[in-house]
């Protein structure tokens, strides 16, 4: 059995994937600067200034701006998100995630929540799940971000946990990327467009049922 599984929160706990998107949308309107859904699948997981860099980029030609600007530009980004995530409650957990955290705990394995974004903790206490995870990674900490494993690896090594016990929960491509590079079973919820590379696929969060993850995981072991 796995000792740990980690949440990414953004698109799997709850739909705050869709206010990132809005708030970037908002501020890339004012820029002038094109994006869409498409688009979007590429800053899923990605961190705020990341995603900035990426979205600069889009313009034609590339802007170049002055790390004060892009902080001006990523702090109006922030503001429209958290007028966004003012009114989440508890109502806001995805559908089966939950039941999915329930039989989690009563199996005795461990979760933390591995989120690249600076606002986790808040949301979590407006889900009304701030004691709920085990570890909470710090994305302040975490020096390199998704795709890169550190944000998973850190989760881990926080609770003294072998890689290879451990699954990961993402519905961002950079996130499954990551989760496969950090040596663990990674669990993709979204389209087979973009999360083809995940060990175990379900297209919603409804889909994620403890016991078949279990049976996924301990199938790719032998
Ligand atoms: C990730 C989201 O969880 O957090 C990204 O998937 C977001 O879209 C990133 O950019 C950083 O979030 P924040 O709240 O620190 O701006
Ligand atoms: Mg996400």
């Amino acid at each position: 059995s796995p000792k740990l599984i980690i949440y990414d929160l953004d698109g799997v706990i709850t739909d705050t994937a869709e206010f990132h998107f809005l708030a970037w949308k908002k501020l890339a309107d004012e820029l002038g600067i094109p994006i869409d859904r498409h688009f979007n699948e590429q800053l899923k997981g990605i961190s705020r200034m990341d995603s900035l860099d990426r979205i600069l980029e889009q313009a034609s030609p590339p802007m170049k701006l002055s790390t004060e600007e892009k902080i001006e530009l990523a702090t109006r980004k922030n503001a429209y998100y958290l007028e966004l995530i003012e009114e989440i409650s508890p109502e806001h957990i995805l559908p089966g995630i939950k039941a999915l955290l329930q039989a989690n705990k009563e199996a005795g394995i461990k979760t933390a929540i591995g989120s690249a974004s600076k606002n986790a903790p808040r949301i979590l206490e407006k889900l009304g799940l701030g004691d709920t995870f085990d570890h909470i990674v710090d994305a302040a900490e975490v020096k390199k971000g998704k795709p890169d494993p550190e944000t998973f690896t850190a989760a881990a090594d926080a609770l003294g946990i072998a890689y290879t016990d451990c699954i990961g929960i993402e519905d961002a491509v950079a996130g499954v990327e990551a989760i496969n590079r950090a040596g663990m079973f990674s669990v993709g919820v979204g389209d087979k467009a973009h999360l083809s590379h995940a060990d175990y696929l379900v297209s919603a969060t409804n889909e994620l049922v403890f016991e078949e993850i279990i049976r996924r995981f301990q199938e790719k072991q032998n």
